[in-house]
């Protein structure tokens, strides 16, 4: 299976980047799917012309209420070609997202044709799978046979901290996702998001992972694209 890495830019980058990004990206790799994900605003600004590179949103709104003031929809966004949505990145479940909304938002994509990328983690190393396995099966409650739902293992101590599990732990942590999902009948597709760079990644390749949720090292394109080539060359 082709794998799937996905830049999440956070709040970062202005219109002369994402510009430049979208001019940069046009590069002919072969089957990694790449998914962009800049802040709303700057989405007009990613014109990639390339089959394998899609758009994809930070977040959407949880409501589906027109007197949502701030909100964004998922059909608002699909007039964008938005085909993904990040939904409950712990940086959002800290301070904004509990588990409630993150179900809604779940649905909210689901419906709307949008696959969301639905991140899960631990908050401290080492700690108990209970958290994330639970995470997890909250989030399959609300997801539909045959719909595509990307999860991404992402511990909450490895996000730009420099840190990563290591390779025994990722490929347990993701043996025991991937087989929840199995249970319920959906295609397992599980990525890996923390501290991903361009000196890491080909070890990190060496899991069962199907793909990197990257922060930091997607502002720098340079790096992204080297990342993104060893990939393909996988
Ligand atoms: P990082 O961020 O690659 O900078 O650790 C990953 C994320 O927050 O999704």
């Amino acid at each position: 299976m082709h794998k799937l890495i996905v830049a999440n830019y956070k709040m970062n980058g202005n219109s002369k980047f994402y510009k430049s990004i979208a001019k940069k990206l046009n590069i002919g790799h072969k089957d990694t799917k790449i998914v962009l994900c800049p802040p709303f605003v700057y989405l007009p600004f990613l014109k990639v012309k390339n089959k394998n590179i899609s758009l994809g949103a930070q977040d959407i709104s949880m409501e589906n209420n027109k007197k949502s003031t701030g909100q964004i929809s998922a059909d608002m966004l699909k007039e964008f070609n938005v085909k993904y949505a990040i939904i409950g990145h712990s940086e959002r479940r800290l301070t904004m997202d509990n588990d409630a909304c993150v179900l809604s938002k779940i649905n909210n994509a689901i419906s709307n044709n949008l696959t969301p990328i639905i991140c899960v983690g631990e908050s401290k190393k080492n700690s108990a799978l209970n958290t994330v396995l639970e995470q997890v099966e909250s989030a399959l409650s609300v997801c539909e046979k045959g719909k595509e739902v990307v999860f991404a293992y992402e511990p909450v101590w490895a996000i730009g901290s420099g840190e990563v599990p290591t390779n025994k732990r990722i490929i347990r942590v993701v043996e025991q996702i991937k087989s929840t999902i199995l249970k319920h009948e959906i295609e397992p597709i599980c990525l890996y998001g923390g501290s991903v760079n361009e000196k890491n990644y080909s070890e990190l390749l060496k899991t069962n992972i199907d793909g990197f949720l990257i922060g930091s090292a997607s502002l720098n394109v340079e790096k992204f694209i080297e990342i993104i080539k060893g990939v393909d060359n996988d």
